[in-house]
């Protein structure tokens, strides 16, 4: 039998990516996005792999994410990887605006989200062999990173709160063999980093960031310390 992963935020960038190099690999990939006849490069690569399927999902809609676990009901998932990412307008973030709406929306995808993908999919991932449950973070949620994009204070925070919102699930479910992880891509020619407004040097590619990533997907333990693309271990 294959190992199953489920990838949120499928449709463009990394979680593209993680889709087609686990594909390759010969994993059953189910990957999700939240509009699928939008999702011309995703649809074009499930054509071409049929262990590839696809699945609708808003990880902002917490009724989205339910219904996909009950339509998944039984499915073992050995490693569900929450991709899925929104920096938010960074000119509504900045100390000058602090928008509301963008703050609220900003942590219900990038924090509320992977720990209600958790609890959703807990039977699915205990099911699994491998028992993984992943998030991608950023380097900038480190507290003591303080020195670049000194104005994305939404996006930081929702990583930071993420951290130790699995952090914590690790503490609780440590004892049932569940590994969580806290993987950090590296500074990666995506729209979110174009989004953000980074001019500087030590943007990567995704397939690289995904290869390496992946790589510690595998040798996953249950530390739960935030471990950046390259390996090295980033300080909170
Ligand atoms: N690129 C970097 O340098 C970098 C650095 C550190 C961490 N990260 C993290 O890496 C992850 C992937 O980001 P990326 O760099 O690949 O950026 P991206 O190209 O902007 O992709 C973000 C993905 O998240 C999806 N998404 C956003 N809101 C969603 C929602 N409500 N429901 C479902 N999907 C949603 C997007 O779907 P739509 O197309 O529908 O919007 C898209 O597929 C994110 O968690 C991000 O924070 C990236």
């Amino acid at each position: 039998m294959p190992a199953v992963i489920l990838v949120t935020g499928a449709n463009r960038g990394l979680g593209l990516e993680f889709v087609k190099q686990y594909a390759e690999a010969g994993w059953q990939v189910i990957a999700c996005a939240r509009d699928l006849p939008g999702a011309t490069a995703l649809r074009e690569l499930a054509a071409a792999h049929a262990n590839i399927s696809l699945e609708s999902l808003d990880v902002g809609s917490l009724e989205q994410i339910n219904d996909l676990a009950a339509r998944l009901a039984g499915q073992p998932i050995d490693v569900l990887l929450n991709n899925a990412g929104w920096l938010g307008d960074r000119h509504k973030q900045s100390l000058t605006e602090l928008d509301y709406a963008t703050f609220e929306e900003v942590l219900r995808i990038n924090t509320y989200a992977p720990l209600a993908m958790a609890r959703a999919f807990m039977p699915h991932v205990l099911a699994g062999t491998q028992k993984k449950i992943v998030v991608i973070t950023s380097g900038l949620s480190s507290l003591t990173n303080t020195a670049r994009f000194g104005n994305l204070y939404f996006y930081r925070l929702s990583k930071a709160a993420v951290n130790m919102a699995m952090r914590t699930l690790q503490a609780e479910v440590r004892g049932q063999g569940i590994k969580v992880g806290i993987l950090a891509p590296g500074m990666v020619d995506t729209r979110l980093l174009r989004n953000s407004g980074y001019e500087g040097p030590g943007v990567i590619e995704a397939p690289q960031s995904v290869t390496a990533v992946m790589r510690h997907i595998e040798a996953l333990t249950q530390e739960a310390e935030m471990t950046l693309y390259t390996g090295e271990k980033l300080p909170w």
